[in-house]
């Protein structure tokens, strides 16, 4: 007897599955990829040894101290640090951007006072116009100069598309410190999982009430799992895409996603550290991952290493989604879909592409602890 259906073994559909079969329920979830985990899940690279995410890069971080709390059940975390630099015109620099980027961009010494009235008066230039596209909210957050360095080539890679065609409000805020603090994130808590992520994500399966049914597709009707067979027999947390569990009713929602290179370098260390943006817009690809950097505490081979370039597309049917896109007709489209599941009460739809958010991790499990409370069990 099933008491849930979980759709999706991300971390959205694990925290739904772990907290139902806490409490007693039995749990069975299903997920069409052959592991579990979602786009959280990560391996061992074969040629190196090194620990990969086959996603793209997943740094864990909250300042939400329940959230905390509940992922350390199943894990530790090591004290990495995230922290993010950018290559521009043969030259590197610190991101976000702060006094330092900026003391070594004009090749001053600015103090914090100095630095953000240079910023001002150069992000002055619209002269109060209303910015009518990207690259005009570009200019007025930040001044032409940083923009066009830092944001413009960037950006253009990550939409395929000229800044100037894009709509102002894809961008809302470009945070300039104006210390030398080049921390990524700013939240209280942040780590990597000690025995990698795979580790992590199996423990929180790990119950008796859980069943983990892999390479199983909720829409295949050959299997005893099917949408038709359960909707409505029993309840069902839906984690896949939205548009796809209305057969694109409302037609399909528009995502980004990444293509990603892998390459093993016979080196020790190729860039010296995870993350390396490349800013400029002749360079096709957005950024190179160094995985071993992640871990500095592991001792992995000194004779080799896997990089990952990740380029940064339109997401075509058959593509992984990745980040919505978010335009207009998305939004019109997403507001039909939200009328169309409050017609099926028993489907809870959740995670970041049932709702077509980008969430992060710690938000993904934040929500699917609050389902849990306010829907599942209330
Ligand atoms: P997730 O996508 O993980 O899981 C959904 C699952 O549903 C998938 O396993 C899928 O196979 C399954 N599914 C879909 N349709 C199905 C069907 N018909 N039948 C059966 N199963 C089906 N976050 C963060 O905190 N720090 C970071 O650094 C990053 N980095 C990052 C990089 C990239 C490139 C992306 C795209 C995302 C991140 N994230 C992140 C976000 C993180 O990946 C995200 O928070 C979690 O994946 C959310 O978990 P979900 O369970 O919502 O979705």
């Amino acid at each position: 007897m099933t008491d849930l259906v979980v759709v999706g073994t991300g971390l959205f559909g694990l925290t739904v599955a772990e907290r139902m079969a806490e409490q007693g329920r039995k749990v069975l979830m299903l997920d069409r990829r052959d592991h579990l985990g979602g786009n959280a899940y990560s391996e061992t690279d074969p040629d190196t040894g090194i620990e990969v995410h086959r996603y793209g890069a997943h740094l864990f971080h909250t300042s939400n101290e329940r959230v905390w709390e509940y992922v350390n059940r199943f894990t530790a975390f090591t004290s990495y640090v995230h922290r993010v630099y950018t290559t521009h015109r043969g030259e590197v620099f610190p991101m976000p951007i702060n006094l330092g980027t900026i003391n070594q961009f004009f090749r001053s010494a600015h103090g914090p006072d100095a630095a953000r009235a240079l910023v001002r008066e150069q992000a002055a230039e619209l002269g109060g116009k209303r910015p009518e596209n990207l690259d005009e909210q570009g200019v007025s957050l930040i001044g032409r100069p940083l923009y066009e360095a830092f944001i413009q080539g960037y950006t253009a890679k990550q939409w395929q598309t000229d800044p100037r065609e894009l709509p102002a409000s894809i961008i809302s805020r470009l945070p300039v410190r104006y210390t030398y603090d080049n921390r990524y994130f700013n939240d209280t808590h942040e780590g990597l999982p000690v025995g990698g992520y795979t580790a992590w994500l199996e423990r929180m399966a790990d119950h008796p009430n859980i069943e983990v049914r892999l390479s199983t597709d909720f829409f295949d009707p050959s299997q005893p799992v099917s949408k038709s067979a359960v909707v409505g027999q029993v309840p069902v947390v839906y984690t896949g895409p939205v548009d796809r569990y209305f057969d694109d009713a409302e037609g399909a929602l528009s995502w980004r996603t990444l293509d990603f290179e892998r390459e093993v370098l016979p080196v020790g260390d190729f860039q010296g550290t995870p993350v390396m943006n490349y800013a400029d817009p002749e360079v096709p690809y957005t950024r190179i991952l160094e995985f071993r950097h992640f871990h500095p505490e592991r001792e992995y081979t000194s004779d080799k290493t896997v990089i990952v370039r990740e380029y940064s597309r339109f997401a075509e049917r058959g593509d992984e989604p990745y980040y919505p896109v978010n335009t207009a007709a998305d939004r019109d489209r997403l507001k039909r879909y939200r009328e169309l599941m409050a017609d099926e009460p028993s489907v809870h739809f959740g995670g970041r592409l049932g709702t077509y958010q980008y969430l992060d991790m710690h938000m993904a499990i934040g929500s699917a602890l609050s389902m849990v409370e306010n829907k599942l069990t209330a």
